[in-house]
């Protein structure tokens, strides 16, 4: 008796964890194992009427529903600031990728904005100059990274998408925060405001 005991439990602490998960499953239909871990920036409830929302647009479709995230684009393969090869072009990895938004859809165009005011503007200015922004007073070397410039309107939009993905140099990647189809819009209107510098 004690024996088959035993054996019982040294069968349940060796196999535990996967298998028991995989019969937790059987009997409601998920386990600890799936669970969704949450992006510290993600609203999980929908942002209530009116309200200005802070998530990175990665609010579930309506109450009750589960964010289930943006899909990476099956034709993107997965790369880092390596791949980034040549400034404004950018490697293999990079060159290919085309923009599958519309880049003069106005709705494309505002949802740009919205992210570009959150997350961008603070390094590189309202007006994409760089100077207008409260880092460029702490870091002289910004207005530099001009991107309402003539060096950055000869980017490609595959390269402005990696470097938003991945960062490069001291700017940090936003890839893990900003959904793919974002990344687009924010290109979009990264050209937005090229064309209002006349570039
Ligand atoms: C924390 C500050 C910071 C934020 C926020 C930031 N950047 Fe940058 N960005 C930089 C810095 C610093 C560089 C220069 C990188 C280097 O040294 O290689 C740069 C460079 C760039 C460049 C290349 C410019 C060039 O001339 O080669 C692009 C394009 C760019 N950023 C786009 C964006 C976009 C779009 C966002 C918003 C999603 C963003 N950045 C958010 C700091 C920032």
């Amino acid at each position: 008796m004690r024996k088959a005991a035993l054996c019982a439990l040294a069968l349940l602490t060796l196999g535990a964890c996967k298998p028991m998960d995989d019969a937790l499953v059987l009997v409601f239909g998920r386990s600890m194992r799936d669970q969704r871990s949450f992006d510290p920036y993600e609203n999980t409830h929908p942002a209530p009427v009116g309200s200005v929302a802070f998530a990175y647009g990665n609010a579930p479709a309506a109450e009750g529903e589960f964010n289930v995230g943006q899909p990476e684009g099956v034709d993107i393969p997965p790369f880092t600031q390596l791949d980034l090869g040549v400034p404004g072009v950018g490697g293999p990895a990079i060159q290919g990728m085309v923009n599958p938004t519309n880049p003069t859809d106005p709705e494309s165009l505002a949802r740009g904005e919205e992210m570009y005011m959150r997350v961008c503007v603070v390094c590189h200015g309202p007006a994409g100059v760089g100077t207008g922004a409260y880092i460029a007073a702490l870091h002289p070397v910004l207005p530099a990274y001009n991107l309402s410039g003539p060096q950055v309107a000869a980017y490609s939009d595959a390269y402005i998408y990696a470097m938003i993905r991945v960062g490069r140099g001291l700017m940090p990647e936003y890839g893990s925060r900003i959904s793919h189809f974002d990344r687009w819009h924010i290109v979009n209107y990264v050209r937005q405001l090229q064309q209002r510098a006349g570039n």
